[in-house]
């Protein structure tokens, strides 16, 4: 009921009174004063005036596993839905949920992570109500070198999703770090488990960095937040809600033909690299060249300084601007 309430008192205008929410939801006057005063502690701002009734005063960035169902209108994607308000890491709670048979599609959120996992064995820092920290889980009838292709594609659902929900328009740093103006604001792990040459489950995990105002030390110079580049709070769930909305459309025209064919030109029109001198940190030699764009199996294509193109495989090596991050 109480996402119910909330549902009705965001469509409405102006006040509703708890008459007309007992009536519509057949309970109490003290049934519908107490799902109103666990809203307000969750954060809603709601004002109650006697003979009026109850009415939202604005929109908060309150996330919780009600806003979350009540915001999400995709076919798949979270219809199953595990929101913790702390957690060690959602990827792991993903992994530990894939192992007791949760099913495709399954959508892990936390409002905190306390061991929040980064890239190459990196730690993640996931603060209590700055960010979205949540992981997709993933039943794809796929071969496992699918899995990293679909790391680029959760990249372009999440360039989707803050663009919708918030008008700004990141970037994406080959192979997922997602930037602004040259700055990190989201990050991408992807883990899977694998059986007989097939993916059993894969697990993306996605961090946006949204209301964070500072950063640790040594991320200062290179992360930023959707909150430090549009200069007021965000909310939380729209992005949630739009990313695995665009995860889904995405999602399909992936699975038809298992590489990046139908979303290559989309994928590489968001490429901070493109047309850009690379530095390539290859384990057999490093070398420069001009990042051209991605081919059908999500590889960097980039050419060096003799003509010749190198494929760039993710996981294998990495990326930089020879300036700098981008
Ligand atoms: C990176 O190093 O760029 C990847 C960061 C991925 C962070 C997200 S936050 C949600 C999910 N849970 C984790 O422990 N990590 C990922």
């Amino acid at each position: 009921m109480k996402a119910e309430i909330l549902k009705l008192l965001k469509e409405s205008r102006g006040f509703v009174s708890g008459q007309e929410l007992c009536r519509q939801f057949g309970v109490s006057r003290t049934a519908v004063w107490k799902a109103v005063n666990q809203l307000k502690q969750e954060g809603w701002p709601i004002e109650a005036v006697h003979s009026q009734g109850y009415r939202l005063l604005g929109e908060a960035d309150v996330m919780t596993a009600s806003e979350l169902a009540a915001v999400l209108d995709t076919e798949w994607v979270g219809k199953r839905l595990a929101y913790f308000e702390e957690t060690d890491s959602t990827n792991v709670q993903a992994r530990r949920l894939a192992e007791a048979g949760a099913p495709h599609g399954t959508l892990v959120a936390a409002d905190c992570q306390t061991a929040g996992k980064g890239r190459r064995g990196r730690s993640w820092s996931s603060p209590k109500g700055e960010g979205i920290w949540m992981s997709l889980l993933l039943r794809p009838a796929f071969a496992p070198a699918c899995a990293s292709m679909l790391t680029l594609v959760a990249g372009m659902a999440a360039v989707r999703g803050i663009e919708r929900a918030c008008g700004l328009h990141p970037l994406i740093k080959w192979p997922n770090d997602l930037v602004l103006n040259g700055k990190k604001i989201c990050g991408i792990l992807t883990e899977m488990s694998t059986e007989d040459e097939m993916i059993r489950y894969v697990v993306i995990g996605m961090g946006i960095n949204v209301n964070n105002t500072e950063f640790p030390e040594e991320l200062k110079g290179t992360a930023a937040s959707l909150r430090m580049e549009l200069g007021r709070e965000v909310r939380r769930s729209p992005i949630i809600a739009e990313t695995a909305r665009a995860f889904e459309e995405y999602f399909g025209i992936f699975s038809r033909t298992r590489d990046m064919a139908g979303l290559r030109e989309a994928y590489d029109s968001l490429l901070v690299n493109r047309d850009r001198q690379v530095c390539v940190l290859d384990p057999r030699g490093e070398y420069r060249g001009r990042a051209l764009g991605i081919d059908d199996q999500g590889s960097l294509l980039v050419e060096r300084e003799d003509g010749q193109v190198s494929r760039v495989i993710s996981g294998e090596v990495s990326v930089r601007g020879i300036y700098g991050y981008v």
